[in-house]
């Protein structure tokens, strides 16, 4: 199969191809990967574990190889061997110059960027670009994810992003002002027809009027913002505390990481984003909204490191208060890569099992699924594997 990535140089897609073309290879396993629990060892039918990777990118550097070393030097995230064992592949990948209209002032944390806008297009222009790059790449059995920097709230307008009309009129009268990048990435995929995982907090495909182009165009859908640290221990360990009828007084959350995608989050309209999307959880699995303290910051020696401590204040029995720590210290690429694949490979297989529209089912592997309320990780996992074992 196919996966077209959206923030092609990224540390997150960068990981995703290293692992994928390691387990062409076979010099790596497939730890990490739901697809590959044996609950789903038939999954290869549909979505083989086999990829062939192209994207977007904004910071135009020579090839996934280059990004992959420039990621590996301040990461060491990997045994450097994997990277040499598909060093070839991955020079073979050059993503398509894309863009980064409204992504909020985040994206100076990038550096030096190149967009289709900075070469004077309108919205229409850019758009039929970027499906010009999509549609010389895929086939029938291409997905799209979104693993691009997060980007900030967009300007929302009902008159143009509540139905597929109004979205359109919004293209053909260049109201540029109103479009991010990550919708216009969404609309093109739904538009060709190819499904879209959307791994980022950001807008994507949640618009009703790209809700609509799904149905329309009978393309699947999945998101939002890959659910892999703190949040997938809260929504795991949080239901441990209402099965025992334990009140949970107050959750603190500070979270801290570098590289890329934490300068980006430094900037205040970008983390708005991401803070709405981690912070929304509790309610959702306990039903009441306790006292909580989100803060996510920028810590540069950090790199992809990201560590989050949690504080959790709880009551029990005879009202009596307790507490309970945890400190989640992982390298996020490395648990969010193989849910790329993951998301890929359940997408193509809702594809062909005829699904259109957003696949709430694969809400397990993300922090605000989209049109579902239930964020228990648990209930998640068991509504994925009924879905799956009734359709395959
Ligand atoms: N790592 C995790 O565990 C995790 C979990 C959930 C969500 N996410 C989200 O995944 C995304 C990627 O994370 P990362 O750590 O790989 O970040 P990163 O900064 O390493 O990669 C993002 C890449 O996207 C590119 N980019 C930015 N805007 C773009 C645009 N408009 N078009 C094309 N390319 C663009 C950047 O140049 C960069 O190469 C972020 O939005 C992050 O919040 C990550």
């Amino acid at each position: 199969m196919k996966i077209w990535l959206v923030g092609a140089y990224g540390i997150v897609s960068t990981t995703a191809m290293i692992g994928a073309k390691g387990l062409e290879k076979e010099i790596v396993d497939s730890t990490g990967l739901v697809s590959e629990l044996p609950v789903f060892n038939d999954l290869r039918k549909y979505a083989p574990l086999s990829f062939d990777f192209g994207g977007h990118e904004i910071r135009m550097l020579e090839n996934a190889y280059e990004a992959s070393m420039e990621h590996w030097e301040l990461n060491r995230h990997f045994d450097i061997q994997i990277l040499d064992g598909v060093k070839e592949e991955l020079e073979k990948i050059r993503a398509k110059k894309g863009t980064a209209l409204n992504c909020g002032t985040g994206i100076e944390g990038l550096g030096k960027i190149k967009t289709l806008e900075d070469d004077g297009l309108s919205l229409k222009e850019i758009v039929d670009a970027i499906k010009k790059d999509m549609q010389s790449f895929s086939d029938d059995e291409t997905v799209v994810i979104n693993v691009a920097s997060t980007e900030a709230m967009p300007n929302y307008n009902k008159e143009y992003h509540n139905t597929l009309d109004g979205f359109e009129a919004m293209i053909d009268e260049n109201k540029k002002e109103f479009a991010t990048a990550s919708m216009i990435y969404a609309y093109t995929a739904l538009k060709l027809g190819l499904p879209y995982g959307n791994f980022t907090p950001s807008v994507g495909s949640s618009l009703p009027a790209l809700k609509e182009l799904a149905i329309k165009n009978k393309v699947p859908h999945a998101g939002n913002d890959g659910k892999t640290g703190e949040t997938l221990v809260k929504t795991t360990l949080a239901p441990m505390f209402a099965y025992r009828n334990l009140k949970i007084l107050g959750w603190m959350g500070y979270n801290i990481l570098g590289d890329y995608d934490g300068k980006v989050l430094s900037y205040a309209d970008n983390k708005e984003s991401k803070v709405i999307s981690k912070d929304s959880v509790l309610e959702k699995v306990l039903g009441y909204s306790p006292y909580s303290i989100t803060e996510i910051e920028f810590f540069p020696s950090l790199v992809d490191n990201k560590t989050a401590f949690d504080f959790i204040h709880f009551q029990g029995f005879l009202g009596t208060k307790m507490k309970f720590y945890f400190i989640w210290d992982a390298i996020d690429a490395i648990v969010a890569a193989p849910l790329v694949l993951d998301i890929a490979r359940f997408l193509l297989f809702a594809k062909k099992k005829g699904l259109c529209g957003v696949i709430k089912e694969l809400g397990f592997f993300f922090k605000s699924p989209m049109e579902t309320d239930v964020v228990n990780t648990h209930k998640q996992f068991e509504i994925l594997l009924d879905w799956y074992l009734k359709l395959r």
